[in-house]
């Protein structure tokens, strides 16, 4: 099994993603929010590439939210943010389409789709456990290479992407070996293994300590860090298939 790790959606065309399971990480916080939304009953989360396309898409469905963030914070005419705790309220999201835009997470998903072809998971540290076993367990799936994108920050490295990366890299490597299965590893792959096992167990120090974590934490998000941090809080495995996220159902 080849393991991969993109440090940010800017250097994607470096890597060959064609056909290749991938996942895509946004830790803070797109892709713990849209773990949040399915968990509270959100039927879907449409990752938007532009502010205007996710208006758009939500003019055509009279039942859609209107989700996201720009430069941190609220987007004039939105009905939700990008804080977690507004999509856990089950009166508010079950059943609505949440059209979503982000600054890197709703991007790197769809490139993602764009370059792999094929169904993208979305991964956090809320949902690892789940994410990394339904891609070792699914016999369907039976992948020779998976890539972990991390969303990053406008084009650069986050430390709490690259974590994340490095706890599925790690929790990957186990389970396929205890399959029997030889693992290769790419140098960034590598070095998020590495990074994740030198701050075993301190999810939130690297949050707090990263460039986005200081930034959310001067916006008054400092609960958004702490709630993010926390490894494995929901069973959920988010899969996008080109144009919706849906949660998968649990394997039987
Ligand atoms: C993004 O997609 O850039 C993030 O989710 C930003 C944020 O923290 O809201």
């Amino acid at each position: 099994m080849k393991l991969d790790v993109v440090i940010s959606p800017a250097v994607l065309e470096k890597h060959d993603m064609q056909g290749r399971v991938c996942i895509v990480i946004d830790v803070l916080r797109a892709t713990s929010t849209i773990t949040v939304a399915l968990a509270a009953g959100a039927g879907a989360v449409r990752p938007c590439l532009s502010i205007e396309e996710a208006r758009a898409a939500a003019s055509q469905d009279p039942h859609s939210l209107l989700g996201g963030e720009e430069m941190g914070t609220l987007i004039p005419g939105f009905d939700l943010g990008n804080s977690p705790f507004e999509y856990m309220k089950a009166r508010t999201v079950r059943g609505r389409t949440i059209c979503f835009y982000t600054t890197n997470g709703s991007g790197a998903i769809r490139n993602a789709y764009e370059r792999s072809g094929r169904d993208v998971y979305i991964g956090s540290l809320l949902n690892l456990s789940a994410v990394v076993s339904q891609i070792t367990q699914d016999a369907a799936l039976n992948p020779e290479a998976i890539t972990v994108l991390c969303s990053g920050r406008s084009g650069k490295l986050s430390a709490e992407d690259m974590y994340c990366a490095g706890l599925v890299v790690n929790g990957l490597a186990v389970s396929c070996r205890e399959a029997g299965r030889v693992v290769e590893y790419t140098d960034s792959a590598a070095v998020a293994a590495a990074f994740a096992s030198s701050k075993s167990n301190k999810s939130l120090e690297v949050i707090r300590g990263s460039e986005h974590g200081r930034y959310l934490e001067s916006l008054g998000f400092a609960r958004d860090l702490e709630f993010a941090s926390r490894i494995d809080t929901y069973d959920i495995v988010p899969v996008f298939n080109g144009s919706l996220i849906t949660r998968m159902a649990p394997r039987s």
